[in-house]
């Protein structure tokens, strides 16, 4: 008889699972821990768009700096921000602070994926990962990583997103009941390391027997991706005001909901991603140009140009005079702390 897919996916798992710190080893039961949900959220959240090892560090550091869920929970939103800081799509951190008090609130984490769904800021990928890791509930994780490998093992061509319903239900198919998390992740890893993207390692895989992309040829074809929008060009300016013989600098914390909102930043002109900015400065004086920084997106391109100026005066509106020498503790988005590289560099 031949092996079934999640037979033969989880025994390829159980000899090549990733080391991970938000993993138990390959078969190994769920811990007894009442913080491991608490650790899944927080790696799956991490780990949306942004890769395992970028993710390994701040997940370290949240787990230092908030043990459990009523920590993060009871947090000041200002710290989490900055704790996220480098890490990007800073509407996570935001979401992550709403999701930790509203678990905190009712007590922890639920465990099936239909109530993890209503928590703040829960996808359906997010949800069904938690409830197949975490819980080891039956749930159907579809990341990128998984879609390819999907699309390629059903020869699935139609173009996405349209074909993303067509891949859901046919991962439903192979989706076992029992080790659901593994199994998750094991389609996961397959996805990242020997399905690729350009060049498939269909000599390393352990479905290249049973793939239909690679059977018909060329797997590397599919998913088919729509045609790719133009991504806009965009300017603005960032303003680095300093006093004290540049000693201090004028930081402001972005509003609510926009780009970047919440997180620390320069004072900028009012650029975003729809619309160039005005390159108007908040206060008059004798500006200097310190050179620009290119920032991309996921929307937008941007070209930001840092100007200078050292003042007896703060700039109207709010913002704190912050020491130019503990510039790292103030969680500055990375586009910023690349506009504050450049400005130190100008100054010499
Ligand atoms: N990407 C998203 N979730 C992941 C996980 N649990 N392991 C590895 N990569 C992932």
């Amino acid at each position: 008889m031949t092996a079934s897919i999640p037979d033969l996916l989880l025994d390829w798992y159980d000899r090549n699972a990733r080391d991970l710190p938000w993993r138990v080893a390959p078969g190994a039961p769920i811990p007894e821990d009442p913080e491991w949900p608490y650790r899944v959220w927080l790696s799956e959240v991490m780990l949306q768009q942004t890769t395992v090892a970028a993710v390994k560090p701040y997940f370290a550091k949240f787990l230092d700096l908030w043990p459990s869920v009523h920590d993060l929970a009871a947090a000041p939103e200002d710290d989490v921000m900055a704790a996220w800081a480098g890490l990007g799509y800073y509407s996570r951190a935001r979401n992550l602070v709403k999701c930790a008090r509203a678990v905190a609130e009712r007590g922890g984490f639920p465990d099936t994926e239909a109530e993890l769904r209503k928590l703040p800021g829960l996808g359906d990928y997010t949800a069904a990962a938690i409830a197949a890791i975490a819980f080891g509930r039956r749930a159907v994780v579809v990341d990128a990583n998984v879609e390819r490998v999907v699309a390629r093992l059903f020869a699935i061509a139609e173009p996405l997103p349209g074909a993303r319903k067509a891949i859901r239900a046919a991962a439903g198919t192979i989706t076992p009941d029992e080790r659901a998390g593994d199994f998750a992740q094991g389609m996961m890893d397959l996805g990242s390391h020997v399905c690729t993207t350009r060049a498939p390692r269909c000599l390393l895989c352990p479905l290249a027997g049973v793939c239909e992309g690679r059977r018909q040829g060329a797997p590397e074809r599919l998913p088919v991706k729509p045609a790719k929008k133009p991504v806009p060009e965009r300017v603005g300016t960032a303003f680095w005001i300093t006093r004290k013989q540049g000693r201090e600098v004028w930081l402001v914390t972005r509003p609510g909901a926009g780009m970047l909102g919440g997180m620390r930043a320069l004072p900028d002109d009012g650029w975003s991603a729809r619309a160039d900015g005005s390159g108007t400065p908040p206060l008059a004086g004798a500006w200097r140009s310190c050179g620009a920084v290119r920032h991309g997106f996921t929307h937008a391109h941007l070209t930001l140009e840092v100007r200078a100026l050292e003042t007896l005066r703060a700039p109207p509106g709010e913002g704190t005079w912050w020491p130019v020498a503990r510039l790292g503790e103030a969680g500055l988005a990375t586009l910023f702390a690349k506009a504050a590289r450049v400005a130190l560099a100008a100054a010499g």
